[in-house]
């Protein structure tokens, strides 16, 4: 089960998704054989670290995204992914340009996995204040648990 988050820096919203999924499902499901990235559509912070207010917000929250570093999605990705989960609408049209025919049923907005949630994308943070690093995590915590009940079932049903 190999899942790649995708957003548009891969600074903020998408290593945050590949953290607290890796956190999860190590705590909350240990038997899934997972594989988690992420990636960014733009290559602006290509080698850097998550943003430090993302990281510190994260921290707080028990999920530690210092060691992760920044790349763009390549297409080797659209091989190697199971799912290629899309933090907003706009990445997503990208990653369905990009994507090779037969691996476009695997591209998906990620906060389908959380349908209670009030918005069907998580918001880009990055040009605004504290509180949109909250919102992200809110917004990827309930995904990541709505995304673990799911591959829970695929492997109950494999
Ligand atoms: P991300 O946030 O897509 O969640 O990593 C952004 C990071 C950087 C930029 C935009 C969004 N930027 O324009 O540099």
């Amino acid at each position: 089960m190999r899942v790649l988050f995708v957003c548009l820096g891969n600074i903020c919203r998408s290593p945050t998704a590949e953290g607290v999924l890796r956190t999860l499902a190590a705590r909350e499901a240990p038997e899934l054989p997972l594989e988690v990235d992420s990636a960014g559509t733009a290559g602006y912070h290509v080698g850097e670290p998550p943003d430090p207010r993302m990281r510190r917000a994260a921290a707080r929250r028990g999920y530690d995204l210092g060691g992760l570093r920044a790349r763009v999605v390549e297409p080797g990705d659209f091989e190697r992914f199971d799912l290629i989960l899309a933090m907003d609408q706009d990445n997503l049209q990208v990653l369905r340009r990009r994507a090779p025919a037969q691996a476009r049923e695997r591209l998906r907005l990620f906060l389908e996995f959380a349908p209670e949630s009030a918005t069907a994308e998580v918001p880009d943070p990055y040009y605004g204040g504290a509180k949109g690093f909250e919102e992200v995590l809110d917004l990827v915590e309930s995904a990541a648990r709505g995304l673990l009940a799911h591959l829970r079932e695929q492997l109950r049903a494999a």
